[in-house]
């Protein structure tokens, strides 16, 4: 039985991939793996969607968690499962905004940052900001565009070299009225903002950027073992998503 098979509201509450194996497998390459770093610690989670990351941390032991979600519509089935399970009211917060607007002057020790990376076309500012709240621990699960780090044509410690940069950023625009896009922001025109889907290796030049030491999840050994949960991961099992761990370079 996976994480989520105990909450089954989760399967209910989200029209984003709410699929069994999606959500459980997920559970163990986010939170399970990470359980040690999130116990007593207070967590901030970015796009918190539906509250479903929200609440694994805190069955994980994180002391509280504040998730950021400018869908109403999804923190109010948020409060909801959380009511119906019985989460005390002091280990959580849910505030309704854009991220860019509500994180500045937080603090926190870890933080969450889900489903959200290939939203925005702002990758760059928003590591700046989560640094800034202090966090030692970050986990960044996002979309990547697999073959800018393919062209990577011998080895340069310059990062300015034209030819053979593998750190870039796929330009992409997403639909505002989709509910697991983008919200509308000052870019948006016609109902489609500008978003962008990083390689691997510009997120993990951002995180070394601003100070962390970054590593990934292994995908690939986890689908040799877990061969059923592929079908309903493509993005994953394809190798256009990864999970970034970010630790606090010493
Ligand atoms: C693909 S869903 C990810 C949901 C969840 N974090 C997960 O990983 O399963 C993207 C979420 O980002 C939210 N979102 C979009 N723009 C946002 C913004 N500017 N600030 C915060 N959240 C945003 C959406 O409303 C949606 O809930």
């Amino acid at each position: 039985m996976g994480f989520f098979d105990q909450y089954e509201l989760f399967y209910k509450t989200s029209q984003t991939s709410p699929l069994p194996h999606r959500l459980n497998s997920r559970f163990k390459a986010i939170i399970e793996r990470n359980k040690a770093k999130l116990e007593g610690k207070r967590v901030l989670d970015i796009a918190s969607h539906d509250g479903r990351w929200t609440f694994a941390a805190l069955k994980a032991g994180a002391a509280h968690v504040t998730g950021i979600e400018p869908r109403q519509e999804l923190i109010d089935n948020a409060r909801s499962t959380f009511s119906s399970y019985g989460v005390p009211d002091d280990r959580y917060t849910f505030e309704c905004g854009d991220i860019f607007d509500r994180i500045r002057g937080k603090k926190f020790d870890v933080v969450l940052c889900l489903g959200f990376y290939y939203h925005t076309i702002r990758h760059a500012e928003l590591l700046d900001l989560i640094e800034r709240t202090g966090a030692d621990f970050v986990v960044i699960d996002t979309e990547v565009t697999p073959t800018a780090d393919q062209i990577l044509v011998g080895k340069s410690s310059d990062p300015r070299l034209v030819y053979g940069n593998p750190y870039g950023i796929q330009l992409l625009v997403d639909p505002v009225d989709e509910q697991q896009m983008a919200w509308t922001d000052s870019m948006t025109r016609n109902g489609r903002t500008v978003v962008g889907r990083p390689s691997r290796a510009a997120v993990d030049f951002l995180a070394n950027h601003f100070g962390y030491n970054c590593e990934t999840f292994n995908w690939p050994e986890f689908f040799v073992k877990h061969e059923e949960t592929a079908s309903s991961m493509v993005d994953y099992s394809e190798g256009w998503r990864d999970s970034f761990f970010l630790s606090r370079k010493p």
